[in-house]
């Protein structure tokens, strides 16, 4: 008889009896997304740096995923835009069941392609913004401090260090906010030198 491979039965045990295994089959999304909220650590320190904030009537992540930063924190308006529609399906279906305080609203936007509208207390962009290059990101970062941010509004934005063809653009924090009016904070540092960061604006400078 074969030796019983307790590893690999534990691994099956435990994608049969995560939720998120049926997220991934049934909108078609990628593993990676099997991750829970543990296996992020970034997560809880955003979370736990969002939800101390004194003003928190609106946030939006762009980028979202299945939303595991705004699902937990407690801010009066929450907008989610992420540019794959089955992800934004799969994250209001979660949103029903695991959400902190008001509704969660969707919606299909490329951070590359479309313009925000409307001013926010907080505009969280993490774990993708490797794939934008510096000069489009900085440009970004400076649109949205202008015309999308509240005066002591904050940018969550995250750089990687790590050299890898998965990470194509290593991003210099204070190079990207050099030229804006703020203060940014450093919010904790994660494998693959992933930093994650809140720059929060001083003034309520206009768009120049
Ligand atoms: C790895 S997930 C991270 C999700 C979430 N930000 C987090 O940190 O938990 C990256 C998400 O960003 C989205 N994304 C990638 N490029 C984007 C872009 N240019 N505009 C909007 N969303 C984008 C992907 O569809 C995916 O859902």
């Amino acid at each position: 008889m074969n030796r019983i491979n307790f590893k690999k039965i534990n691994l099956i045990i435990s994608i049969i009896f995560n939720y998120r295994s049926y997220l991934v089959l049934s909108y078609r999304l990628g593993w990676w997304h099997i991750n829970s909220f543990s296996d992020s650590p970034y997560v809880a320190d955003v979370v736990a740096h969002l939800n101390r904030s004194v003003i928190r009537n609106s946030v939006l992540d762009i980028g979202c995923g299945l939303c595991s930063i705004l699902r937990r924190i407690n801010y009066r308006e929450k907008k989610a835009f992420d540019r794959k529609q089955n992800i934004l399906k799969a994250a209001r279906l979660v949103s029903r069941f695991h959400n902190i305080g008001n509704e969660i609203s969707f919606e299909r936007f490329d951070l590359k392609t479309d313009r925000v509208t409307g001013k926010f207390d907080a505009v969280i962009m993490i774990n993708y913004v490797h794939n934008i290059n510096p000069d489009e990101f900085k440009q970004i970062i400076r649109r949205i401090y202008y015309e999308n941010l509240n005066s002591l509004g904050e940018i969550i934005f995250d750089t990687v260090s790590f050299k890898a063809k998965q990470y194509p653009f290593n991003h210099d924090a204070n190079h990207l906010v050099n030229d804006l009016d703020g203060s940014l904070v450093l919010i904790g540092r994660y494998e693959f030198g992933r930093s994650v960061y809140s720059f929060k604006k001083n003034s309520t400078t206009e768009w120049e």
